[in-house]
């Protein structure tokens, strides 16, 4: 109802739509219409009211609601169920809690989260309507081992999104992307399986989009940074959010549904910010020189050490720095 009702205003943006038009509409009192208008407010739309004209919807809040974002969705099956948080402690946290009863694209978004979680145990920082914090629930039918592989479809689908917004980004294998040296974005994948099928996966997708420096402190500012602070100027969180969604769902689908991973891969080659670089492998705590050389349909990267002993990396348990600092 509420949502039919914003419907209606947004259709008529601008303009008065009477309160006997909206009661016809919907067969609801002049009471009940003021409730849900009231509820709207609280959600931070503007709306005038008149006596004798009606309501008027001025201005939308820059929230990541269905409601806010569906105008920027052309998937089938990807962000088509939003659950959605003013606040929450880890938006995976809260989709594995919901994911053996959702369906299949349910995506978890909340405004902020007071316990973002990254890989390897480290914290992710989701000051509130600054970044995009989201969980998306898939239910694939392939095996366990295929599934390292979504956390590159997600780094490719995130890469794309930035381009159509014009902004250029690199890879850090596996699950960074990076502009100026520096991280904008982390994915943390999660799955839960039996030993030759998948219950779910829940893709995590971190995007510092307009984080301001102090939101970071001095320690993260030294490796994060935000679309907001490289491009100067604030980035619509809501298209940014439908891009992705959009390169998800046809990326993904590539791969479940016709095994092709090829422009994920591709992708993940071409804006990588290690290949051909002298790197740090860093695995339970021993850091190790080596160049990256390349990576592998399976989604590994293939690093060669000082001793001339080539290693196919998967991304499990290690981390990658640049020879001296992060990249
Ligand atoms: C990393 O950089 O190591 C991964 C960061 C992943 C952060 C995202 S934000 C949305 C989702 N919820 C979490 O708690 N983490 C992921």
């Amino acid at each position: 109802m509420k949502s039919d009702m914003l419907k209606l205003l947004k259709k008529n943006k601008d303009e008065y739509v009477s309160g006997s038009n909206i009661g016809e509409s919907f067969g609801v009192t002049r009471t009940a219409i003021w409730k849900y208008i009231n509820k709207l407010k609280e959600e931070g739309y503007e709306i005038e009211s008149v006596p004798k004209l009606g309501y008027k919807l001025l201005k939308c809040p820059d929230i990541l609601t269905y409601e806010e974002i569906k105008d920027q969705l052309e998937t089938e099956t990807i962000g088509r169920n939003v659950v959605h948080f003013d606040t929450v402690g880890s938006t995976n946290e809260k989709a594995k809690s919901l994911a053996l009863a959702a369906k299949h694209g349910t995506v978890v978004i909340s405004e902020e989260q007071t316990g973002g979680k990254g890989r390897l145990g480290r914290n992710f920082v989701s000051p509130k309507n600054k970044g995009i914090w989201m969980s998306i629930i898939l239910k694939p039918d392939v095996e366990p081992m295929k599934v390292s592989l979504i956390t590159q479809i997600g780094a490719a689908a995130v890469n794309n999104a930035l381009l159509n917004m014009g902004i250029e980004s690199l890879i850090k294998w596996p699950n960074d992307i990076i502009i100026n040296n520096k991280k904008v974005c982390g994915i943390l994948t999660e799955m839960s399986c039996e030993l030759t099928m998948v219950n779910y996966v829940v893709l995590g997708i971190g995007i510092n989009v307009n984080v301001d420096s102090e939101d970071f402190g001095e320690d993260v500012s030294k490796v994060a940074t935000s679309l907001k602070l490289e491009t100067k100027r604030a980035v619509d969180r809501k298209k940014l959010t439908g891009y992705i969604l959009n390169n998800f769902e046809r990326l993904y689908e590539n791969y479940v549904e016709k095994d092709d991973i090829t422009e994920s891969i591709s992708i993940c080659k071409n804006k990588s910010i290690l290949i051909g670089k002298e790197i740090r492998v860093i695995k339970k705590g021993e850091a190790k020189k080596a160049n990256a050389l390349d990576i592998k349909t399976n989604g590994s990267l293939v690093v060669q050490y000082e001793s001339g002993e080539i290693e196919e990396l998967i991304s499990g348990e290690v981390s990658i720095r640049g020879k001296e600092n992060y990249v």
